[in-house]
């Protein structure tokens, strides 16, 4: 994808944060963009906000109420935007939640909720837009975290997911190659999002200090690192310099992550 110009572009998420971000980005750059999400009134405000970006008048900008953790959903809701918009060249599956605490207090309807959202929602949306997207080739980016290579104090349900996200991409990107759809990964580091204040409220003390060893990002600064990847054709897609770094360190000496981290959450248990 070396072009985004008159490029037609689907996002799940695309109602809030990095989701958002590369939705004003891609508009920027002349894409037509179907954002999908929950709720409506969010919706409706970004297509706007979107809108608003646009370089030409002939861009087409649209939003669809989808829970993309249910696949009969998925099902419906995307063959009705391919009849609307045509077959995508590239899938953003963005939409994503996180609600972090320590294991015994996860209940397995959280667990359950997270598979569905972070990990099912990208089987969902795949299955159906495949075959069409096979016809003409595209691009698939799947959205994971640096919670999807380290495995992080707080967030067992959600490492879960963000593993599993990966090890699917991994395979799926070995399949496709063959018909001309490339796929990539995003690893955002934490991200100053509505959902990343959400997820503050439930965070352990623990996860905090984890993550303050680190930089927080901004959703511009990480759709541009997403679509530069995208177009070099990147699979792991890590923006900012502490997200590359800990990749590194977590591949060349991953008894040093740990060691670090676990310093930090010896710290924390001692000031309680
Ligand atoms: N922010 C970070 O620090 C960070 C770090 C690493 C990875 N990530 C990942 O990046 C992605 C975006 O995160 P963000 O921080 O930008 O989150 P955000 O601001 O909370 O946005 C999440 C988006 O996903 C949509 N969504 C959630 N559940 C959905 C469902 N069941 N069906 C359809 N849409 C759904 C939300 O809209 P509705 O609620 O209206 O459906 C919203 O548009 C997620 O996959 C997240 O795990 C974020």
């Amino acid at each position: 994808m070396k072009d985004f110009d008159n490029k037609k572009i689907f996002i799940t998420g695309g109602s809030s944060g990095i989701g958002l971000a590369t939705a004003n980005l891609l508009a920027r750059k002349g894409s037509h963009i179907i954002i999908f999400a929950r709720e409506k009134e969010r919706l409706e405000a970004a297509k706007n906000e979107i809108k608003d970006n646009a370089v030409s008048k002939d861009q087409k900008f649209s939003c669809m109420q989808l829970d993309v953790s249910n696949h009969k959903n998925v099902e419906k809701v995307m063959l009705n935007a391919i009849k609307e918009f045509g077959t995508p060249d590239v899938l953003i599956n963005c939409a994503g939640r996180a609600y972090p605490d320590h294991f015994e207090t996860i209940s397995f309807e959280q667990f359950d909720e997270t598979m569905k959202t972070n990990l099912y929602s990208i089987w969902n949306t795949v299955s159906v837009l495949l075959p069409h997207m096979r016809k003409k080739g595209g691009h698939i980016a799947n959205v994971s975290s640096i919670a999807g290579f380290v495995g992080v104090f707080g967030f067992t349900d959600y490492c879960a997911s963000k593993f599993a996200i990966i090890g699917f991409s991994e395979a799926l990107k070995s399949e496709l190659k063959p018909d001309g759809i490339t796929v990539s990964v995003l690893c955002p580091p934490d991200t100053a999002t509505p959902g990343f204040e959400v997820e503050n409220r439930t965070k352990p003390e623990e996860t905090k200090a984890i993550s303050a060893n680190a930089k927080l990002m901004y959703p511009d600064k990480v759709a541009e690192a997403f679509i530069k990847g995208i177009i070099k054709e990147k699979f792991l897609i890590i923006p900012g310099f502490d997200g590359k770094f800990t990749h590194i360190a977590k591949r060349l000496f991953p008894g040093l992550v740990y060691y670090i981290m676990d310093r930090t959450i010896k710290k924390v248990g001692k000031k309680k």
